[in-house]
């Protein structure tokens, strides 16, 4: 059996090590999954949450468990804010980000650190914006990187979370979670043969909070406002919570 398969959960409750040994596994085949598994939709997402960070050509930006840096890379690209320092905790999906931005040819500074998301190793309020997209839901403890994240926030400075939600209308999520429990380990299964990490995912998906109810976690970390918009049916959303 191999290291992945072993640490496959009973549910998506997340745990470091599980998801560390998920991701140093996927990485190489990461992209293609996020590609087919959405058919290409994943693209859109990224670009409407680099739309509501709002950054400036000013902007400091910090994109927490940023993977491969898809969205770093549309940060740098399409908000251009001065710099964007993009951290994970696994250095094998931190390398895929780092071949990507060898090509990047815009004035953003881009810059790498291995960081854990709920124990930030920067100083108080150095950024104005912070990203997360598809992360919130693997951490194991989401408050400490909601603490974390407004500790290191300026003052007005706004969080955006993009992450799987919860399809308002019940005939389409039903679809959506048949879709989730047949196309997702097995699509994920034959592109990387570690089916038992997408049914971890899946998992995860299906476990985290609604819409509403993330929000809720976000006003109570302190976050003064919070909304949030739907995308894709709510297959999707973006959270912004300003400090
Ligand atoms: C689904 S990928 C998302 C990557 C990228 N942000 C995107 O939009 O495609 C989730 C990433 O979160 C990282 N991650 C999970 N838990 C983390 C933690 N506690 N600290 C830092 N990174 C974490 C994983 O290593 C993985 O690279």
């Amino acid at each position: 059996m191999s290291a992945v398969r072993r640490t496959v959960p009973e549910s998506g409750k997340p745990t470091t090590e599980k998801v560390q040994s998920i991701f140093q596994v996927l990485a190489p085949d990461y992209d293609r999954f996020n590609r087919l598994s959405s058919l290409g939709i994943d693209r859109s997402w990224r670009k409407r949450a680099v739309r509501l960070a709002r950054v400036s050509r000013d902007s400091v930006v910090l994109d927490l468990a940023a993977g491969t840096g898809d969205l770093t890379m549309e940060l740098a690209e399409r908000g251009r804010p001065a710099s964007v320092l993009a951290t994970d905790f696994v250095e094998e999906m931190l390398d895929v980000a780092r071949a990507k931005a060898a090509g990047y040819q815009g004035e953003t500074v881009i810059d790498f650190a291995v960081a854990d998301a709920q124990d930030l190793p920067f100083e108080d309020e150095r950024f104005d914006v912070v990203t997360v997209g598809f992360g919130v839901r693997n951490l194991p403890d989401r408050s400490a990187n909601f603490r974390e994240v407004y500790r290191v926030l300026k003052p007005g400075g706004r969080y955006v979370v993009l992450e799987m939600s919860r399809p308002p209308f019940g005939p389409f999520r039903s679809l959506y979670h048949f879709y989730l429990h047949t196309v997702i380990p097995t699509l994920g299964g034959l592109l990387t043969g570690h089916r038992g990490s997408f049914e971890y995912l899946r998992d995860s998906i299906l476990a985290f909070p609604g819409q509403v109810a993330l929000a809720g976690e976000l006003h109570k970390a302190g976050f003064r406002e919070v909304t949030w918009r739907n995308l894709t049916f709510g297959i999707v959303a973006v959270h912004v919570a300003v400090k």
